[in-house]
């Protein structure tokens, strides 16, 4: 379905210093239909850079997507354009990603209407019905505004937006990381109903190792722009814990020398 070739981005900032940050380097996996690949890493580590690179915002350095057999990275802006629908992405701040001068039915309406996706009110009306039935919304969201709704309720409404696309793949980034535990939870496991319901791919970025458990089937985990590890996370994640634990038990020795 989507598969990542050794993806490298650098970003070069400054006119006169020219610092570069490697922010990701030969990043590789798959994500098969219907699957959840979870990336896992500390801030900075390059997910993120990850995320809009697969989504398309930014072009890479290096390195290949290819989609359901399509090299993305060698298409120009106007070939691509009828893939960006299939590969959506979710930010963390539902906050920031909805106009606050636009109704919640106009948020999911519009971007409908450019892709063409709709013709009439009614079938605009047909699709706002079922986009809040997957994501479990009641309809009187629709007349509200971004800063009249929670956090929770915002964060469905990105995923319905996003879902009103159909895509094939969805890149959730901390999409949680916002939110309330209680929410969260609730967030994640709607994420999982809409999968089984679509089988959708999804892919969930989450600094949580207990969110990668949980809801991966695969698993990379990301430091300074490299994958460290990639696998399935029961066994990489109690790898890395005892990875983490070797180190202290190392300080803790160095500590004591000294
Ligand atoms: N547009 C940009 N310009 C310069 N540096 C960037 C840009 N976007 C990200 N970076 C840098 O790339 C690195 C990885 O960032 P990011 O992908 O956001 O990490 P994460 O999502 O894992 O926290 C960081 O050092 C960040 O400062
Ligand atoms: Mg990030």
């Amino acid at each position: 379905m989507l598969e990542v070739i050794q993806l490298t981005k650098h970003f070069t900032q400054g006119l006169l210093t020219k610092k570069t940050t490697y922010a990701v380097q030969d990043v590789s996996f798959q994500v098969p239909p219907g699957k959840t690949l979870g990336i896992m890493g500390t801030s900075g580590s390059g997910k993120s850079t990850v995320a809009r690179l697969i989504a398309g915002l930014i072009r890479p350095t290096a390195g290949q997507i290819v989609y359901q057999g399509t090299a993305l990275t060698n298409l120009s802006a106007t070939q691509r354009q009828p893939f960006r629908r299939k590969l959506q992405m979710v930010f963390q701040h539902p906050g920031l990603a909805l106009d606050p001068r636009q109704t919640i039915a106009d948020a999911l309406l519009e971007p409908l209407y450019v892709h063409k996706l709709i013709h009439s009110q009614r079938q605009g009306l047909n699709k706002l019905e079922s986009l809040l039935h997957i994501t479990q919304l009641s309809p009187d969201v629709l007349q509200k505004y971004p800063w009249q709704i929670s956090g929770g309720q915002a964060q469905r409404i990105v995923i319905a937006r996003a879902l009103g696309l159909e895509p094939e793949v969805l890149i959730a980034d901390e999409p949680t990381a916002m939110l309330d535990i209680s929410v969260q939870a609730q967030i994640l496991t709607l994420l999982k109903t809409i999968q089984q319901q679509t089988g959708l791919s999804l892919i969930l970025i989450s600094h949580d190792p207990d969110v990668i458990k949980a809801c991966a089937d695969h698993m990379i985990s990301m430091m300074n722009g490299k994958v460290a590890a990639s696998g399935v996370p029961s066994k990489i994640l109690t790898q890395s814990d005892s990875l983490f634990s070797l180190r202290q038990a190392m300080l803790t020795q160095r500590k004591g020398e000294i």
